[in-house]
């Protein structure tokens, strides 16, 4: 049984000025639960074309889906993507990263040529209310207080801003702007993360490896892949996401494959084989991954054209466990049994 309960509450993050509902779904996933290896395929090339880079699945489980083709956004739910909102800029074309805010704002980078980083409203059919550049976000992410994080692959750099804030100032989060493997340093920064404690957690994808910065701290440490303790061997990580214990989901891009963790450590989760294919239980070149609402894996399984979602199959703890997470006006508690 699944009950969900919303009240409101001001106080838990009242130190925390600007807070937004948080957009995303972070569920709470037993340490035994599985998914099935079999995905269901939501959406394929007929609906959004060749490569698809990056997905975004809100609360509602509405799937946003950036395009490489016809300038748009895909937005879908249950299997129906028949909401496309065009996006009229120049060029907007390869498009690898998205990210929808709870006020349903979409940032989005414009892909390769201009790299600037737009909001539009998903009532929007093509008007550009606030840009900014960034030379090419590969990850983006809005935090509690409204500040957008870009992940600058090729500067090796994770830089931030208030959304408020219309100039071109940024602030280096995370990376010294040189490639290396030190705890300060990313090489090709791709998927990033930040949690409400304002914790930022990066793919860190030529170092195979996922960092931590916590918040405030320009020295990370190293929780996955080369260099961690008590890890799974990564091969170009391109996403990272949390469930509502903090443990961590990992897209294993170069393996083919998606990693889970929990109180036991790594494991794997679909993909399995490691080998790139186009049958159901196969991924290839998969970039990002969401979790919807369920618990279900979405993932953007890039180079078969395709939005894979694996269903979770089993998550049943022992005793119910309650998670809160907070947002602006209401905390969500969801016990599950
Ligand atoms: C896994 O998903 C596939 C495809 O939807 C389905 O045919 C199969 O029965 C599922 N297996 C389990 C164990 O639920
Ligand atoms: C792009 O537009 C063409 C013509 O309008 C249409 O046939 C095609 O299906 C569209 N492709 C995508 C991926 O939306
Ligand atoms: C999200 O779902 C709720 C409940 O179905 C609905 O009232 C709300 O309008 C939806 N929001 C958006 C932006 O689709
Ligand atoms: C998006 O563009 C397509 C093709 O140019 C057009 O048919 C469709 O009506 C547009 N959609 C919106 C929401 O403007
Ligand atoms: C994004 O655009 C929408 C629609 O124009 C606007 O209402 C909203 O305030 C913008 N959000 C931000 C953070 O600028
Ligand atoms: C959506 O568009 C309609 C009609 O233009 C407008 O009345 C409404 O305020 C818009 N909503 C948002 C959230 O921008
Ligand atoms: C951002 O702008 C909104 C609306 O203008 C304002 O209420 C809010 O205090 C601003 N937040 C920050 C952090 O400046
Ligand atoms: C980072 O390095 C690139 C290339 O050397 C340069 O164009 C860019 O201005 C640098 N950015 C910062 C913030 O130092
Ligand atoms: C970091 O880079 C140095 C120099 O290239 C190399 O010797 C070292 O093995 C690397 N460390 C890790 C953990 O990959
Ligand atoms: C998961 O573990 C709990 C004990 O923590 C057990 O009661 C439950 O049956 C397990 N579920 C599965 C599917 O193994």
């Amino acid at each position: 049984m699944i009950r969900i309960v919303f009240f409101n509450t001001w106080l838990l993050l009242s130190t925390i000025k600007q807070i937004s509902a948080i957009s995303y779904n972070q569920p709470k996933i037993c340490s035994n639960a599985s998914w099935n290896s079999t995905a269901i395929t939501v959406a394929d090339s007929t609906t959004i074309g060749q490569y698809p880079f990056a997905t975004f699945v809100d609360t509602n489980n509405t799937i946003y889906v950036s395009t490489r083709t016809n300038n748009s956004i895909i937005v879908g739910q249950n299997g129906n993507f028949a909401l496309p909102i065009n996006i009229s800029i120049e060029n907007f074309y390869y498009s690898p990263s998205l990210f929808v805010t709870d006020a349903y704002d979409i940032y989005v980078d414009s892909g390769q040529t201009y790299y600037q980083v737009g909001n539009w409203s998903s009532n929007s059919t093509g008007s550009v209310p606030e840009m900014y550049e960034c030379a090419g976000c590969w990850g983006l992410f809005v935090d509690i207080r409204n500040y957008l994080y870009c992940s600058v692959y090729v500067n090796h750099q994770v830089v931030s801003k208030s959304v408020n804030d219309s100039s071109n100032i940024w602030d280096i989060v995370a990376g010294t702007n040189i490639s290396g493997n030190t705890s300060f340093a990313l090489n090709y920064p791709r998927g990033i993360y930040v949690d409400v404690y304002l914790n930022l957690y990066v793919s860190d994808s030529k170092n195979n490896r996922i960092q931590k910065f916590s918040s405030g701290q320009s020295s990370g440490i190293t929780l996955a892949g080369n260099g961690a303790a008590n890890t799974i061997v990564l091969d170009g990580p391109a996403s990272v996401v949390l469930d509502a214990d903090g443990y961590l989901y990992i897209v294993d891009s170069n393996n083919h494959r998606i990693i889970g963790s929990d109180v036991n450590g790594f494991r794997c989760i679909a993909g399995c084989s490691a080998a790139a294919g186009t049958t159901p239980t196969n991924l290839w070149y998969p970039t990002t991954l969401s979790f919807d609402s369920y618990g279900n894996l979405v993932v953007t399984d890039q180079y078969n054209n395709r939005i894979q979602k694996f269903i979770i199959a089993t998550n049943t703890c022992a005793t119910p466990t309650t998670v809160t997470t907070t947002s602006n006006a209401m905390t969500t508690s969801l016990t599950l049994y």
